[in-house]
């Protein structure tokens, strides 16, 4: 019988943190929900001490949760606790994630504490933590860089105190894995109570690290592992979750331990947080990239056609990546449409469906074959920014060789609709100045990308923008055939979010 590895989803919480990829209640229920279905045993929602907004997304988010574990991360202080265990514990199963610093570096710089001060307030807060509920996470931060004595002496310390995991993060990426999967296993030899608590790591990709650091704690013993999809996160990012899952699936006999993760649901997963957050994966991600089974070499190919494993490791439905297509046109009826997005994963109300039926339509006019990414990225302008400042309601632009390239835009903007033209050095840049000008906006565009959707001519354009007004960055996304509208679509989600940060204020990088 094979050990289960716990997996720890910190996509609403550490993912958040990747710069500009804040996401509102509803987009952190919306992951949320998915999460629950594709199996994880445990989601961290925020850190509801560090703003108002955290605060009630985690509220609504332990609400809707029903069989992972919800948790909330809180510092070593009564104020961050009780503010934890107020948003979550209505949850079915609620954790609180308690996190101090243990290096000597943090605690001298960052916390001007010394190490007993440290045991003491981690105990405490553990303690405090315990007179609420007897689901207490601990967090070493900066454990890679710990004095290994010193970290099983707060290990120690904190399960004796009523903590049930402890975690030990690689807080700046800076392990190697030998010497990371070393210390799990002195941190297990050298804990005398270890066997009453579960053993977690948290590993962050400075390095490229993240993920086979993770392999090797689980090898030498850690039984829980903290991640996110697509490995987003602060600065490079953290363990990837489809990467971990899919290694101990893809190789089975060599680490004896499995999960609880349905991995058909990682594909559908991992779009939904790239559009939500607008973070793109990369083409050449593993697992999750468009290329991950692209095979281009000649070679390649006429392998692949006679048996797929000569160079396919996995089987593309294993992640529940379809070449199912959905061929249908202006005709086809509600019904069915609503029946695929069930298929996909999108389960809507009447509401939902109505809208997003209606953009069916007008796409389905344009485009022959209406492929599941074109579905997901409807979804995601249909229903999941219906509750946007700024909306757009027709465009219109001139351009060419001999003309100069203007933009007629038409908006929606706190429920008005108004219109201007603009112009600019090209057709794009003309819309975003009509849009600026509408907006009364000044954002600074930081980032411009486009890539087809699908494969084909008559492909929708994703559009991704990096936008930054004083300290506030926000990206955003639009999808269309024509790559113009899709840029005055991904232009409008950025500046909606970046009206969600002004008035939800991201949490602060120093408050983690
Ligand atoms: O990287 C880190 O140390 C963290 C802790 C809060 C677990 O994110
Ligand atoms: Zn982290």
């Amino acid at each position: 019988m094979k050990e289960k590895v716990y997996i720890f989803d910190t996509t609403l919480r550490d993912g958040e943190q990747s710069p500009g990829a804040s996401m509102n209640k509803a987009e952190k229920v919306r992951i949320a929900t998915q999460l629950e279905k594709l199996g994880v045993d445990a989601l961290e929602a925020g850190f509801p001490a560090a703003s108002e907004g955290d605060f009630e997304a985690v509220a609504e988010v332990a609400q809707k949760v029903v069989n992972a574990e919800v948790v909330a991360l809180a510092r070593a202080s009564v104020h961050d606790i009780d503010r934890a265990w107020k948003a979550i514990s209505h949850a079915a199963h609620p954790r609180i994630h308690i996190f101090l610093a243990t290096s000597d570096i943090h605690m001298q710089y960052k916390l001007n504490m010394s190490r007993e001060e440290v045991v003491k307030s981690a105990v405490d807060a553990i303690k405090y933590a315990h007179s609420l509920t007897g689901n207490i996470e601990f967090s070493a931060e900066d454990g890679s860089r710990t004095d290994p004595d010193f970290l099983c002496r707060v290990f120690e310390a904190v399960i004796d105190a009523g903590a049930k995991t402890v975690n030990l993060p690689d807080t700046v990426g800076y392990a190697i894995p030998h010497e990371f999967g070393e210390l799990v296993a002195y941190v297990r030899k050298n804990t005398p109570n270890m066997d009453k608590g579960i053993l977690s790591v948290h590993c962050h990709n400075d390095l490229g690290l993240a993920t086979a650091n993770t392999l090797a704690a689980i090898e030498n013993g850690a039984r829980q592992a903290e991640v996110t999809i697509n490995g987003i996160g602060e600065r490079a990012g953290n363990t990837s979750l489809e990467e971990l899952v899919m290694t101990l699936n893809t190789r089975p006999t060599y680490l004896p331990v499995t999960t609880g993760i349905e991995t058909t649901r990682i594909y559908r997963v991992s779009r939904l947080v790239s559009m939500i957050t607008g973070l793109m994966v990369q083409p050449n991600k593993a697992v999750v990239g468009a290329n991950a089974f692209a095979h281009e070499a000649g070679i390649h190919q006429h392998g692949v056609l006679q048996n797929p494993m000569t160079y396919e490791i996995m089987k593309p439905e294993t992640i529940g990546l379809t070449t199912s297509r959905m061929v249908m046109g202006k005709h086809s009826g509600k019904h069915a449409l609503h029946k695929h997005l069930q298929n996909i994963g999108y389960d809507l109300s009447e509401e939902e469906l109505k809208l997003v039926f209606k953009k069916f339509k007008e796409l389905a006019d344009k485009k022959k074959v209406v492929l599941d990414e074109d579905l997901e990225a409807l979804v995601n302008e249909g229903v999941l920014r219906t509750a946007d400042i700024y909306s757009l309601t027709y465009l219109h632009v001139t351009a060419g060789t001999t003309v100069m390239p203007t933009a007629t835009v038409k908006m929606v903007i706190n429920g008005n609709e108004t219109f201007c033209t603009g112009s600019g050095n090209g057709p794009i840049d003309a819309v975003f100045n009509a849009i600026s000008d509408l907006t009364g906006t000044e954002s600074q565009l930081m980032r411009f990308s486009v890539n087809a959707l699908t494969g084909g001519t008559d492909a929708q354009g994703e559009v991704s923008v990096r936008l930054k007004e004083s300290d506030v960055i926000a990206l955003g996304r639009g999808a269309d055939p024509d790559i113009i509208t899709a840029s005055a679509y991904a232009y409008i989600n950025g500046l909606n979010r970046l009206e969600y940060l002004k008035s939800h204020p991201p949490r602060k990088a120093e408050s983690v």
